[in-house]
């Protein structure tokens, strides 16, 4: 049953037998995990037309074809090795790195590839029943795109698992497959990914946003001192930007969409009132989506960030980008907190207990770029209306800001005051019921597209924006 054929791959799969004995084991539990809990309905009769990752080349590292879900053939690709490669920050910086685990750090080390491993199945369980309200084919195809791409990332963490971690790193693979997202008594390891997506509009926020997050956590991963981490990052980072190509450009076909009804609507009306969604109800998706992103970013002060590191475990996104000594012993960052009057103002703490929160910073530039796209795109139409994203204290549930209320603007909020008026920021059970109204009957016939989103500018590999991209088997 293992082979290069059915397992696509560069580590040498066929000669090493004992990752083919654990490969063995783990598959078959695998596999069921994902007709259990993948894609609902989709599974025995519908063809997709998907790529599927056979190389490392990067003139062209994907297939495409059209296959059955279970048959996706899930590979095992690690970047290129960079010659002569070498810690490039934290205390061992200018050493050669690590082909095999070090003792000393096999514990912090398996907890982070397990905590990354952990958020590509949750995902795939959260957005399972979305094929059954899809605005067309072409979005059909990318929700199951992103999904069976998520389904490799986890096999790219198992791989590490299995191959470096041994006998706790084959209970841990398995634990990956036992944990459920939203099921109370074995969740996933991270909020964000225990939250069902049952909208379209929140799945596109969700790969606009928290895939984004998956690109933050990548990067710094990839910067590892553990060059087997850092090349299977390397490398799922080439996947993940269509995740995150998805969501922007879901969202900005819904806002071109909406943009038309209202002119359609000669501008005053409301939107809803002839099937569109309103661009409030796309800005609470985001303020939602992007807060709940932001928590996965950790604590702003965090001894485990300081000690990843200074231990050459995992850096800052693009580290090399950073003009500093990249030790960072004696640097600081001012920080916003909150006093015990509860006044806001700011603290110096050490650079390397503030990481999580440097990240963060990275990962709140990385989203602005879309949102001043949309914006262009609204007042292109010649409407008034801005995207923002929300100040990063808003709806905050880890972190120093936890338990306190903000609205989208940092300004502090009584919990009374919050309370009233939460539901002009973020979506209400009413929002959630119309968008499922607008979705409540899929779209299935090639190049037509649901009235609330436009088509896309152009097809999935040079196909026609009406190429049949899921046919079902007669
Ligand atoms: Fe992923
Ligand atoms: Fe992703």
């Amino acid at each position: 049953m293992i082979s290069s054929e059915r397992i696509p791959n560069n580590v040498n799969l066929s000669s090493n037998k004992r990752l083919q004995r654990a490969l063995e084991h783990w598959q078959p539990k695998y596999l069921q995990w994902w007709r259990e809990m993948g894609p609902q309905g989709f599974q025995d009769y519908h063809q997709v037309y998907l790529r599927t990752a056979v190389s490392v080349d990067p003139k062209g590292w994907a297939h495409f074809e059209y296959v059955k879900l279970p048959d996706y053939r899930w590979g095992i690709f690690l970047a290129e090795p960079m010659p002569d490669r070498r810690i490039n920050f934290g205390q061992f910086k200018g050493q050669p790195v690590w082909q095999e685990v070090p003792g000393e750090f096999r514990n912090q080390l398996r907890r982070l590839i397990v905590t990354q491993g952990d958020t590509e199945p949750a995902s795939v369980e959260q957005q399972r029943l979305l094929g059954h309200h899809c605005p067309s084919l072409y979005d059909l195809r990318n929700l199951f795109q992103v999904n069976v791409e998520e389904g490799r990332h986890l096999w790219a963490m198992v791989y590490l698992l299995h191959s470096y971690f041994g006998r706790d790193g084959r209970d841990e693979a398995e634990e990956l497959l036992e944990r459920q997202s939203g099921n109370r008594d074995k969740p996933r390891m991270l909020e964000a990914f225990n939250t069902p997506i049952e909208t379209w509009l929140d799945f596109f926020a969700f790969t606009m946003f928290t895939d984004r997050d998956g690109k933050s956590q990548l990067l710094s991963l990839s910067e590892s001192s553990l060059d087997p981490l850092s090349r299977t990052t390397r490398f799922m980072l080439t996947e993940e930007s269509h995740h995150m190509f998805v969501g922007d450009t879901g969202l900005s076909r819904i806002i071109e969409r909406s943009c038309q009804l209202m002119k359609e609507a000669g501008f005053s009306e409301d939107v809803r009132r002839v099937g569109g969604i309103d661009l409030p109800t796309v800005q609470k998706h985001i303020n939602f989506w992007f807060s709940q992103s932001l928590d996965l970013h950790g604590s702003e002060v965090s001894s485990n960030a300081a000690n990843y590191f200074t231990n050459g475990l995992k850096g800052r996104a693009e580290e090399e980008r950073y003009r500093d000594d990249h030790v960072l012993t004696d640097d600081v960052y001012l920080l916003d907190v909150i006093d015990d009057s509860g006044r806001l103002t700011k603290r110096e703490v050490p650079m390397r207990n503030a990481l999580n929160e440097v990240l963060r910073d990275w990962y709140v530039d990385d989203c602005r770029s879309g949102v001043e796209r949309w914006n262009k795109k609204v007042a292109s139409h010649g409407i008034d209306f801005e995207f923002y994203l929300p100040d990063r204290k808003f709806n905050r549930q880890i972190g120093i800001f936890a338990g306190l209320h903000f609205d989208p603007w940092g300004r502090p909020l009584g919990p009374e005051e919050w309370n009233r008026r939460k539901g002009e920021w973020l979506p209400v059970p009413a929002d959630t019921e119309y968008l499922k109204s607008l979705q409540a009957k899929p779209v299935y016939e090639p190049g037509r597209f649901a009235n609330y989103i436009a088509p896309p500018l152009r097809g999935i590999n040079q196909k026609p924006i009406d190429f049949e991209y899921v046919r079902t088997e007669a």
